[in-house]
Formats: C-alpha cells, sequence, structure tokens
C-alpha cells in the first residue's frame, strides 16, 4: 500500500503556483488504487519565520479550505493541521537530536530563508528538516509529493531514517520515503518576471493570482502580465530564449489540462493581448467555483474546524503507535 504524505505552510495566501504545481496532483493521487494521502497544513512549521498568533489559526483555516476547494476530499484524504498532532513535535525533537550540523548546514533553503543577518535566524528555522522528517516518518510514509525546492528537504529525511534504523532500532524501522518530484512541467513562473518562481511571498501581488483573487482582480493581472515583443510562440523552439511567453502558455495548458504544444498550435502567430483574452477566461472560469467554495467554507468555519478535527483523530491513530514505539526504543518514559 501506499501512503503519500504532504504539506503546505500558512502563511500568505496560496497562489495559482501552488494548484496547478501541487494540490492539483494531490486530487489525482487520491484517487489512485491501494493509496492513503494524508496533506497536512504544517502551522508548526509557520512559526519558524514569524510568530503571527493572531493570525495563524485563520491563516490554517484558509490552507485546509483550499485543499477541499482544490478538490482534495476529506472522505478520501486526512486533511489536518500539524499543531493537532502533538507526535510531530516529539518526534522533530528526537530526530534533531539526531541530525549533525554537517548535514543541515548543506539545506539551502535555510540559506535563502536566513537572509543575510544569519544570527536573527532561530533555532526553529535551522532545525526545520528535522520536523519535516518527523512529519513524514510518523506516517510509515511511501511517497512525498514536493516541488524541487523541498527534494533536499525528503533526501535529508531519507538520511535520518536509515541512520536511526541502523544505529538506533537496529532493524527497519522507519519506511525509507521517496520523493515524487511534481510540477516540473507546470512550473508556474511569476507574471512579471519570466525566470522566477510565482511566490507566495513575493513582494508584488501583482507578480501571482491568489486563489483568492476575484474575476476581475484575475483579468487585471493577466492583462498586465510581462510579454515581449513578439507575437505568441507557435512551437517550442520559437519560446526558448522568452521565459514570460513560455510562461503564460505552460499556465494555459495546465488549466485547459492539454499540452503546450496544441495551445500553441492554436494560438501561436497572434497577438498576446488576443491570447491573454482567452486566457483570463479560462483562468476566471477554473478558478472561480474554487474561490466560490473557499469562500462559503470560510464564511462558517464551523464545518472546516469539524473536518480538521475528524482528520487530526484519524492521523493521530496513524501517527501515536509509531510514537509510542519510538518512545520504547529510545528507552524513553509513558505515562500508563
Ligand atoms: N517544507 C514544505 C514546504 O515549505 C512543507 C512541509 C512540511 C512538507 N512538512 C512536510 C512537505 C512534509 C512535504 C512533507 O513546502
Amino acid at each position: 500500500m501506499k501512503r503519500i504524505f504532504s504539506g503546505m505552510q500558512p502563511t500568505n495566501r496560496l497562489t495559482l503556483g501552488n494548484y496547478l504545481g501541487a494540490l492539483k496532483n494531490w486530487v489525482k493521487m487520491q484517487d489512485e488504487a491501494d493509496t492513503q494521502c494524508i496533506y497536512c497544513v504544517v502551522d508548526l512549521h509557520a512559526i519558524t519565520v514569524s510568530q503571527d498568533t493572531a493570525g495563524i489559526k485563520t491563516a490554517t483555516r484558509e490552507v485546509a479550505a483550499a485543499y477541499i476547494a482544490a478538490g482534495v476530499d476529506p472522505k478520501k484524504s486526512i486533511i489536518f493541521a500539524q499543531s493537532a498532532v502533538t507526535a510531530h513535535s516529539q518526534l522533530g525533537w528526537i530526530l534533531g537530536c539526531m541530525t549533525p550540523l554537517g548535514w543541515l548546514n548543506r539545506m539551502t533553503q535555510f540559506k535563502d530563508k536566513a537572509g543575510k543577518d544569519k544570527e536573527k535566524a532561530s533555532l526553529g528555522l535551522y532545525g526545520y528538516p528535522a520536523l519535516m522528517a518527523a512529519d513524514i516518518l510518523l506516517y510509515q510514509t511511501t511517497h512525498v509529493p514536493v516541488g524541487d525546492d523541498q527534494k533536499q528537504h525528503v533526501e535529508l529525511t531519507r538520511d535520518i531514517a536509515t541512520s536511526f534504523n541502523i544505529h538506533i532500532a537496529k532493524k527497519d524501522f522507519f519506511t525509507i520515503p521517496e520523493p515524487v518530484i511534481m510540477g516540473d512541467a507546470t512550473r508556474v513562473m511569476s507574471l512579471r518576471d519570466g525566470t522566477a518562481k510565482m511566490s507566495k511571498s513575493a513582494e508584488s501581488d501583482m507578480s501571482r493570482i491568489n486563489l483568492t483573487d476575484d474575476a476581475d482582480l484575475i483579468v487585471q493581472k493577466i492583462k498586465k502580465a510581462k510579454t515581449d515583443a513578439g507575437v505568441v510562440p507557435s512551437n517550442e523552439g520559437e519560446y526558448e530564449g522568452r521565459p514570460e511567453a513560455k510562461n503564460l502558455i505552460t499556465i494555459y495548458a495546465a488549466l485547459a489540462d492539454t499540452s503546450k504544444e496544441k495551445v500553441m498550435g492554436e494560438y501561436g502567430g497572434q497577438q498576446f493581448s488576443a491570447f491573454k483574452n482567452a486566457l483570463s477566461d479560462l483562468c476566471v472560469d477554473k478558478l472561480s467555483p474554487m474561490t466560490t467554495r473557499m469562500r462559503e467554507l470560510m464564511a462558517d468555519v464551523g464545518e472546516i474546524d469539524r473536518i480538521l478535527a475528524d482528520s487530526a483523530d484519524k492521523a493521530a491513530a496513524i501517527a501515536e503507535p509509531v510514537m509510542s514505539d519510538v518512545m520504547d526504543v529510545m528507552g524513553f518514559w509513558k505515562r500508563p
């Protein structure tokens, strides 16, 4: 049986990039045979960079609402908040004690997130990958769908698990998870700079389409999206060196569930303005049911809170026995 675990942080709003690059795949995975999917909102990770205690609960609900609105079905998949299952924190500590600084020092995301003044970065940010390893290993996860930027963390998780199995448990205790790299073909880039990833934390809101944007805003953002002086490319060769043109075609193809070739076959040679109109229509068409569903869920949080609570019980039912075994292996004390 396959067990899939993935998560997103409740920081900033989710974007079209999160939908096309991740959520759409998550939805597909929940219908695969013999597969259990666990999708977490990683609020413990969110406090590694800022402690917005006033906003975090709503942000967590909003990300869970986005999962559901995108098509993750709480009847098929487990959708829960990381903080609700205390074993994440417990195992995170234990694995942190087994993760050499030498391994952590190789993590490129820490370097990016810590910025210039590393003295100000928290211990939590530094140890982030050990908590992520705990998330994955607690569920004996077999597959971890992530973007390219998280591959290094999943590889570190494999190293931590292997080391734990050999040196501590002296048996195959943790399942060694496989990274599943998503979104290579559908890598959504900034609308302002085709060489930078569409990011929920980038400064300019015009660089991204948020899952909460209304139709007018989507139309406006696509209209203003950067292009070049040429016409819409007709084949792959023609978009080489034209990252903005390539990006719009990628977005269109992903939203329409078709190939870039087909899109270029239809729009190649036309003015960008015409193509952008078609793209706005498509984008509004695909996103507005999601936006509506998200709004409904957020308007009365009773339902989302119930889903999160039920799912946390299901998650705990898997994680707690594993955690209990870890405690035994470690020689730690459990309350009878
Ligand atoms: N680090 C991931 C990110 O920022 C989020 C995350 C936390 C995660 N724990 C995870 C992803 C476990 C996959 C599996 O995108």
